[in-house]
């Protein structure tokens, strides 16, 4: 049985990228490992929510994980803040993390070029802090979509470099995981290679939306003039509603889509209904959980105190276990 780790900044219900890349795969796990799933509401101060943000985002991201199916009987299912024993290692790890790497970070790079008003200090070690959610629990495995592969990276580094300069075998050497697949990366309705929060509402659908949100953001997908010959490319707005189509719909109905598309037949907003719809339908179950918890504080409230005791009985042996290694004991 490996040691798994994963979390979400809580930015706000799932979408489809969060589930397909890393959520679907923590409720599979969950009966084969020791899982820890949490909610990363030191990163998202990144960002600098307000409180009122802060805490409604969280719960949101709780009741998420609760409707995909994590079960916090088995799962250790717990909101990052609640452990400080985190926050410890992380000070620790920033000592070894140098500035040249971190700075090289895409993710990094990204955010500098998106808010150069605001390239702060957590931005830049975000990777150790990273480092330390999955290095608390000495995890082997790391369920994440593609995007999170070079923190895994990082991780990495960081890991084998406290191995080193502590001349012990201590801290596993973590990787990115999908059951020996690709990672994977879900594109957004924007015609962007990836579904994201950031890049605005429209860009994703989330877990929790209307069926009339679905269909009215579906049917504003981008797309193009359609193909003027057979087998024609597709360009990459139309390449994201066939993958989209292709995790969400029937496979005859995408075979029978790309058919249309090959001989030039293809109407894109007969396809957009048909996708639209399978969306609904998807989601269906998920929407109905979500309203059900939001209900149901007293039960939100029961699993973040059980997964709080239990992440931290176990980031509680890592840290006592890290100080000695450092030097730090009883004098
Ligand atoms: P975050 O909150 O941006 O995303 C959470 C998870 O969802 C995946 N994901 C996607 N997968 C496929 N297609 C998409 N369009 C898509 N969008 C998001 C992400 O890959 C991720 O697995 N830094 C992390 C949170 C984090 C973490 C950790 C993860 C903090 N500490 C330790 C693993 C281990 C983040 O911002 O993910």
């Amino acid at each position: 049985m490996d040691i798994v780790v994963s979390g979400i900044r809580p930015t706000g219900h799932l979408h489809l990228g969060n589930y397909f890349g890393a959520v679907k795969n923590f409720v599979k796990m969950q009966h084969e490992h020791d899982c820890f799933f949490f909610i990363a509401d030191y990163h998202s101060l990144t960002t600098h929510p307000t409180p009122a943000d802060l805490y409604a985002n969280v719960k949101r991201v709780l009741i998420s994980f609760l409707a995909a199916g994590i079960d916090p009987e088995k799962a250790t299912l717990y909101i990052q803040s609640d452990i400080p024993e985190v926050a410890e290692l992380y000070l620790l790890l920033n000592m070894n993390a140098y500035l040249g790497e971190l700075e090289r970070v895409a993710s990094f790079k990204e955010k500098v070029r998106l808010q150069p008003n605001n390239v702060n200090a957590g931005l830049l070690t975000y990777p150790a802090l990273m480092a330390a959610d999955v290095l608390i629990h000495k995890a082997a495995k790391v369920p994440v979509g593609k995007d999170q592969e070079q923190h895994l990276e990082m991780i990495r580094t960081f890991s084998n470099r406290f191995n080193r300069i502590y001349n012990i075998d201590y801290f596993p050497a973590p990787v990115a995981f999908n059951f020996g697949e690709e990672l994977i990366k879900i594109p957004g309705l924007d015609g962007s290679t990836k579904m994201s929060k950031s890049e605005g509402d429209a860009n994703a659908i989330y877990l929790s939306d209307a069926p009339e949100t679905i269909r009215k953001k579906i049917m504003r997908a981008v797309t193009d003039a359609g193909p003027t010959q057979s087998d024609q490319p597709k360009s990459q707005p139309i390449e994201n509603l066939f993958h989209l189509m292709k995790v969400l719909s029937p496979a005859d109905t995408y075979a029978h889509f790309i058919t249309l598309y090959n001989n030039c037949q293809v109407r894109y907003g007969d396809m957009k209904k048909h996708l639209a719809e399978d969306a609904i339908a998807f989601t269906r179950p998920f929407r109905e959980r979500i309203g059900e918890l939001e209900a149901n504080n007293n039960y939100l409230h029961k699993v973040a105190v059980l997964g709080a005791e239990k992440a931290r009985a176990s980031a509680s042996q890592t840290i006592k276990e890290v100080r000695e290694i450092i030097g730090f004991r009883h004098i």
